[in-house]
């Protein structure tokens, strides 16, 4: 008699095999990529987004520049003490300010868009978030080497993307 369905076909007994070792492989995988991969690797850290309206997080960013930065001009770094609020605001074409943080210490970092969708990643610690205007994004930062650190922006956001690099001082 022909089987009713094809769950009760007859399977030859190689095929079997492959069957087995392709559920194997796929075990294997699946887990190297969310066990192994999630435990190891590099990946960007989880914060919090809240609304905000960009006007007012400008206020914001420009009262804290102005309460802690050291010198008058644009891009003398800004000295926060930790564990306070620092701030970054990604704009066409540039992110503002240049924090001088402390290796080691532990910030509340509130990083938003005041216009266009943004990228906003970080190095050497490998962020990697997507800002949108109407919105901040919340992260418990631990500069962990001293040194030069590189903000990149990392969507395409006008003709001067490629210009909109930034700096994070960090000092041992
Ligand atoms: Cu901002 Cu690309």
């Amino acid at each position: 008699t022909p089987p009713k369905n094809w769950l009760e076909e007859q399977v030859s007994p190689e095929e079997r095999v492959w069957l087995v070792l392709a559920t194997l492989f796929a075990i294997v995988f699946l887990s190297a990529f969310m066990g192994l991969w999630h435990l190891t690797g590099r990946q960007t850290t989880h914060g919090e987004a809240y609304r905000v309206d960009p006007a007012s997080f400008r206020q914001e960013v420009l009262a804290f520049a102005e309460r802690y930065q050291v010198g008058e001009l644009n891009g003398i770094p800004v000295v926060a003490p930790p564990p306070g609020d620092v701030y970054l605001m990604a704009q066409a074409f540039s992110w503002y300010p240049v924090l001088k943080l402390k290796k080691g210490e532990t910030y509340r970092l509130r990083v938003a868009s005041v216009d266009y969708p943004h990228g906003f990643s970080l190095y050497p610690h490998e962020w990697s978030i997507q800002l949108y205007p109407g919105y901040e994004w919340v992260y418990s930062f631990t500069p962990t080497k001293a040194g030069e650190y590189a903000l990149i922006c990392n969507d395409y956001c006008g003709l001067g993307h490629h210009l909109m690099v930034g700096r994070i001082l960090v000092e041992e």
